[in-house]
């Protein structure tokens, strides 16, 4: 019994307690013989049993037997069609070896009676066909292609089993007729003989319980190993091998499995099963006994019932739609973090509305798209600017990038603008937006990297459309800084005399974290960010300021080391004023400190109330 999710872990997952209780339960089901066609086969031990449960986030459960060795079989043969189909392309395979379920047994010598075509890649005519699609200029070279191969979905380096292997290949009359056959109808285009030695060799290939759950679970993952990254089938192909999987994976047993447990599969006939449920997890199971299918008895009996326990019935999935809007606010609702003055925020809440941001999460298939594009396009007379966050997406597809692409003409047709967020998460997006616009990309395929600037982007746009002068020119003087609100000439003159004109230049820190705060910052031209940088290293900006805005001011407050950093993102020009000098002048002067206070209290009630607002919208 073992657990590698995490050894050391003391409390054991309830997905392992399950898999483990499974295992007990179906240890003394003892129905069904050992394959004994293969002589080596015969030996095997009828009590050994395993079960491993892979997911496609990489963790990986075990019960049983799941490290004792076995040959894989026919369970080699979708991962060999996998391979064919990356070194030849769907419609070359396609000439060799069809996609029809025969609803034979695994040995039938089912051909199409005008070509000569395998039925499919599952039955032993169609796996043998397929060996004879593996590109390499020797049979060595092709045998450790597919070793190579399906060492990439294990997670680790396989081997031939040799005594199995001379075992087959002394007693496969059977396959080498098929062989035979095949060449006949020009279905192998050389001696068939090498061909079929490599069909023998990758049966004869050596893994265990826990490679197949893991070989499993890098189908479930579009081809890509969750335990080790490596991909191991290109994503396009996984769809075709999973087809045949479902449909011919279980041969004449195909249609009560597909019925019963509705998830592709495939069995060997030295007792490995292996289950996909694609995007969620692989299954492997290992018992040498076998029912008259050729399918291992406690194999079957494992997947029905996790299938129905733990409801991963393929035709029985949740509806993707609703969930993909996880949150949609407008511009009026929640601003950037650029501090706008009173009158910019009075216009923001006035004509933001004109601003929609939709945070996506999930799957981008055609019904969740179709939901948001619906949504979008009820709201498309009230919208100018659209923004759509990609952050929390998992995935997307072809049909949801044709959706996403008619968007984008309809809004570029009606002078609207469609923004993209993290569009470096959905690279397929970028690419099918590439080929479709070409030289118009840049211009129309606009992608920010995170939202707060791509906010700000349109909110300067409509502030630039709603008001009459654009902030970044603006120069302040004392007069107008607002914490200086209020103040009376003779106030501004004697906090003028205190006050030190510093320039810094585009990019320069300004401000340090952990710094010992000495003054106060009024701002007279261009703008400055405050950033923090996040746990895994990523900058974040927090609030941008422009012209007659105040920063470093909760130091008057609490005298503490500064919090975040302060950049300048254009040249700036900025009033110093010490603190030392503010705590004197507030002795000498405590009506112009009280004042500058009051100012800076209801400067920090406008934050938060902002901020509850932005709380509001974001729950
Ligand atoms: O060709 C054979 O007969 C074996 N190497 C593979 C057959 C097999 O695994 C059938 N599966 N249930």
């Amino acid at each position: 019994m073992n657990s590698e999710t995490n050894p050391s872990q003391s409390h054991s997952s309830p997905v392992l307690d399950y898999i483990r209780q499974l295992h007990r339960e179906y240890s003394s089901l003892k129905d069904g013989k050992v394959a004994t066609y293969i002589p080596e086969l015969a030996k095997a031990n009828p009590d050994l049993f395993g079960i491993c449960l892979a997911t496609t986030s990489g963790s990986v459960y075990e019960a049983g037997d799941s490290r004792q060795p076995f040959t894989i079989q026919s369970i080699s043969k979708p991962l060999v069609y996998g391979l064919a189909l990356e070194d030849h392309g769907r419609a070359h395979v396609l000439t060799r070896v069809g996609m029809e379920p025969t609803g034979d047994a695994f040995n039938s010598i089912s051909l199409d009676p005008e070509t000569g075509r395998p039925r499919n890649p599952m039955i032993n005519a169609g796996a043998i066909a397929t060996a004879g699609l593996v590109l390499g200029k020797t049979p060595q070279i092709r045998l450790r292609r597919v070793l190579e191969t399906l060492g990439a979905y294990a997670g680790s380096e396989l081997a031939l089993d040799e005594a199995v292997y001379r075992s087959e290949s002394e007693t496969g009359h059977r396959n080498r007729a098929i062989g035979h056959m095949l060449r006949n109808f020009s279905m192998l285009t050389e001696d068939p003989n090498p061909v079929v030695e490599l069909y023998f060799q990758q049966c004869s290939i050596s893994v265990t319980c826990r490679d197949l759950g893991i070989m499993a679970a890098t189908l479930a993952n579009r081809g890509v190993n969750p335990v080790t990254g490596k991909q191991a089938l290109r994503g396009e192909y996984v769809e075709s091998v999973l087809s045949v999987m479902g449909s011919c994976g279980m041969y004449d047993y195909a249609g009560e499995w597909i019925y019963k447990v509705g998830m592709p599969a495939k069995s060997g006939v030295a007792g490995g099963v292996i289950a996909v449920l694609p995007g969620q997890l692989g299954i492997g199971v290992f018992s040498p006994p076998l029912d008259p299918h050729g399918n291992s008895v406690r194999g079957i009996r494992v997947c029905d019932e996790l299938s129905r326990s733990l409801d991963l019935h393929l035709f029985n999935l949740p509806n993707p739609g609703h969930s993909l809007i996880r949150l949609r606010f407008t511009g009026a609702e929640l601003n950037s973090s650029r501090v706008r003055t009173p009158l910019e925020s009075q216009a923001l809440h006035q004509f933001g509305s004109r601003i929609n941001v939709y945070q996506l999460q999930g799957h981008l298939v055609f019904a969740s798209t179709e939901v948001l594009v619906r949504d979008v396009i009820e709201n498309l007379d009230s919208t100018d600017y659209l923004l759509l966050d990609f952050r929390r997406v998992l995935s997307l597809n072809e049909s949801a990038c044709h959706l996403l692409y008619s968007l984008l003409i309809k809004f570029s047709n009606l002078k609207k603008t469609l923004l993209f967020i993290h569009a470096d998460r959905t690279p397929l997006l970028r690419r099918f937006m590439k080929a479709k616009l070409r030289h118009e990309c840049e211009t129309l395929f606009r992608v920010f990297e995170d939202h707060d600037p791509a906010l700000e982007w349109c909110e300067n746009r409509l502030l630039e459309v709603v008001l009459p002068q654009t902030v970044a020119e603006r120069r302040a003087s004392p007069s107008e800084y607002e914490l200086f609100s209020g103040f009376t000439a003779e106030d501004l003159s004697t906090v003028c005399g205190l006050l030190q004109r510093r320039i810094y230049q585009r990019g320069e820190t300004i401000i340090n974290v952990g710094e010992e705060a000495n003054h106060l910052f009024f701002l007279a031209r261009g703008c400055v960010s405050v950033l923090v940088t996040l746990s895994s290293g990523v900058r974040k900006r927090l609030a941008t300021f422009s012209p007659g805005m105040a920063f470093g001011e909760m130091a008057i407050i609490d005298h503490a080391p500064r919090s975040a950093m302060v950049q300048a993102d254009t040249e700036v020009e900025c009033d110093l004023l010490g603190l030392k000098e503010l705590t004197q002048m507030g002795q000498s002067e405590p009506g112009i400190k009280i004042k500058l206070l009051e100012n800076l209290s209801l400067g920090l009630c406008r934050k938060l109330r902002k901020a509850n607002r932005e709380m509001m919208v974001l729950d």
